[in-house]
């Protein structure tokens, strides 16, 4: 893992974004947290980046931590969000516990192997409650197939020139994107992210593997069941502890 993605492209990713419906996927993550049934929810959000999505929820938690590995991304995001901190979700440094942890838009696509796949869900596995939710969305392959020729772009923000190249290489089933930026006094900076594509299956054996089980997993923005063919998929996960071995979707 590249510990410096996102410290570049911080300075446009609110405009890379400015089209996304926060205040939509902030909505549709809270009603996901109904499903603990549970008042006064301490929440920690997973690489939260500018902190868009937790500026329109995180009041209507009891508390409410954001967290990114890029500090660029936590210091560029919203004031009024209070608990940040900048730590890597492979190594989380938290000592208290959590009813509801959440990631969102694709971050849990950064991790390229399943053994960093699965030592994720052993770090959020430490710091959530036993009747705790833990949920996050994928981007699957059919969202990198169509969408792809979306994201070759280029254009000028705040006085910084950017393209961006996007590839998807369905062979390695690696979605790569490459920022090219240049700013006012000639500096050129280029960035690199690398997105791993797995499949609906491989999503399902990894997580078998771990202490949760998946207790729901929806076609993203839905409370519909996802599919193989999904695009972008919400997996709610439980503590297998609570209730063994049930999988209530899927497999
Ligand atoms: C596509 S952005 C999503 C940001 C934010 N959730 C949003 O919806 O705009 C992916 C984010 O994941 C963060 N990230 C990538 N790998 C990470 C890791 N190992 N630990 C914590 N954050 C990570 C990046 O810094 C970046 O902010």
């Amino acid at each position: 893992m590249n510990e410096n993605i996102y410290n570049q492209i911080s300075s446009i990713y609110s405009h890379l974004m400015r089209f996304i419906d926060y205040e939509m996927w902030a909505n549709y993550i809270y009603k996901i947290s109904k499903q603990l049934n549970k008042k006064n929810i301490y929440t920690l959000e997973l690489a939260s980046g500018n902190c868009k999505l937790a500026y329109h929820i995180n009041k209507k938690f009891k508390f409410y931590v954001a967290s990114d590995l890029s500090k660029y991304m936590l210091l560029n995001g919203s004031p009024k969000v209070k608990n940040k901190i900048c730590c890597n979700f492979l190594n989380l440094p938290i000592k208290i516990k959590f009813d509801f942890i959440f990631s969102c838009f694709d971050s849990v696509n950064y991790l390229t192997t399943k053994n960093k796949f699965l030592k994720m869900l052993s770090e959020v596995d430490s710091i959530l409650n036993d009747d705790g939710i833990f949920t996050f969305d994928v981007s699957m392959e059919n969202n990198s197939l169509k969408y792809q020729k979306y994201l070759n772009r280029k254009g000028i923000y705040n006085n910084i020139k950017y393209e961006q190249i996007s590839r998807y290489n369905s062979i390695r089933k690696v979605h790569q994107n490459k920022f090219l930026l240049e700013f006012k006094d000639g500096t050129k900076i280029e960035e690199t992210h690398i997105q791993k594509i797995y499949s609906y299956e491989e999503y399902f054996e990894m997580i078998s593997k771990s202490n949760f089980y998946v207790s729901m997993c929806y076609e993203a923005f839905s409370f519909k069941d996802a599919n193989p063919n999904s695009e972008r998929i919400q997996f709610v996960l439980k503590k297998r502890n609570q209730n063994a071995n049930i999988q209530s979707c899927g497999f």
